[in-house]
């Protein structure tokens, strides 16, 4: 199926089907490389794929074009699963010059030993190269994912290339939004922001602020459906996104041994649901549950419990991967409880309460600790601390904590 964004203008990525791990992220739909080409009187092709999958562009490449036409190759982005494949792309073409930033040479040069020999050109932000009818104008977005990421801009087809930016890790044989259940697409765009862009919300803020200075009809990721009818939705997302809104959602997250910590959980629900049945509430038992869709719940999560039973003096593993990976993804901040149980000594919850307060998240319950099965105070105590959470979360007041 061809896939046309604007007249001349094809995607020519590559579709895994079968990706499940992504560095952690669990693409449990797959995901798609994203790269286009734009047919001009000179020929670009803008991003390249993972490194495996290069054969693959170079024939969606020759389907639109002879190899010898395609005159630059555009790196918005030197991460392996976009600039895997470039070295062996621009060995294909031989008359292509490399477009990238200053940042983007350097990173390159950490991943291939024989960068010297490329025909690189280096740009500068907001330079434009003319192809001819069209023109390819350079954005410099750090940070928004790596330090050297870059959007590419034609001004005349009001058309973003934005790189890792406003992607879903989808498998599909649909390019564009209204070809996909938008629910969906949207799902996977927060679960995308959530899992990698989280960190950056400061610099997505502000890439947002110079973005709405520009008019955008097309907004073509690296992976993904393309954006063409549903711009506005996903815009207006990643400005919630990156503003770190909460919605009125309390997420329970915990681990047990023999169930007393479990107990305790169930109690912290009962509590929330007594205050209101339109607090939307999560349980996430850590092994049975995947870290990637635990960050996207934790995304816009007003409050969060967590739990863990002690074991050899700490928390259970799980509940310390979930702990390193919620803290690097620098969530805004959370109402939280802890809890747990133990048989000799209750380290677990001490953690963390220490994790908790070091993370600049609220404590607003005692931390509860349970001595092999909960007593009674401890059920009242858990019970409570939920009824609490809820309240903060229905709080109109909770941004300013
Ligand atoms: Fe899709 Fe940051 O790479």
């Amino acid at each position: 199926m061809i896939a046309e964004l604007a007249k001349d203008i094809f995607w020519v990525g590559y579709v895994d089907w079968n990706v499940r791990d992504f560095h952690s992220f669990d693409t449990w739909r797959g995901a798609t490389y994203n790269s286009y080409l734009v047919r001009d009187n000179k020929t670009a092709v803008i991003d390249a794929v993972k490194a495996p999958y290069v054969d693959n562009l170079i024939k969606n490449i020759a389907a639109y074009t002879e190899l010898d036409k395609v005159n630059y190759v555009i790196c918005n982005h030197a991460e392996p699963d976009h600039a895997g494949g470039i070295g062996e792309l621009l060995r294909n073409l031989p008359n292509a010059t490399l477009l990238c930033n200053a940042k983007c040479r350097e990173a390159l040069a950490g991943y291939f030993n024989d960068i010297d020999s490329w025909r690189i050109q280096i740009v500068a932000n907001e330079e434009k190269i003319s192809l001819g009818k069209r023109n390819l104008m350079f954005i410099n977005t750090p940070m928004v994912h790596w330090p050297e990421s870059m959007f590419t801009y034609v001004p005349e087809e009001e058309l973003l290339f934005s790189m890792d930016a406003f992607g879903q890790h989808i498998a599909t044989a649909a390019r564009f939004d209204d070809e996909y259940d938008l629910d969906a697409v949207l799902r996977e765009a927060k679960s995308y922001y959530a899992n990698i862009v989280t960190p950056y919300s400061k610099q997505v803020q502000t890439t947002l602020a110079a973005a709405a200075k520009t008019p955008i009809k097309i907004i073509a990721p690296s992976h993904g459906l393309i954006w063409r009818t549903h711009v506005a939705d996903i815009v207006a997302e990643y400005k919630n996104w990156s503003a770190g809104e909460y919605a009125k959602k309390v997420l329970i997250i915990y681990d047990s041994m023999w169930e007393s910590t479990t107990q305790l959980a169930n109690e912290i629900l009962n509590g929330v649901v007594s205050v209101s049945s339109e607090i939307d509430v999560r349980m996430f038992h850590v092994r049975k549950s995947s870290l990637t869709e635990i960050a996207t719940e934790m995304l816009d999560a007003t409050s969060v419990a967590i739990g863990s039973a002690t074991l050899n003096m700490q928390v259970m593993p799980q509940v310390a991967a979930v702990l390193t990976y919620i803290r690097g993804l620098k969530f805004s901040p959370k109402f939280a409880a802890v809890f747990g149980s133990y048989g000799w000594g209750a380290q677990a919850v001490d953690i963390l309460d220490r994790w908790v307060k070091e993370s600049g998240w609220t404590i607003v319950a005692e931390p509860i600790k349970s001595k092999f099965r909960p007593t009674k105070e401890q059920i009242d105590a858990a019970k409570n601390a939920g009824s609490i959470l809820a309240q903060k979360t229905n709080n109109p007041n909770h941004k300013s904590m």
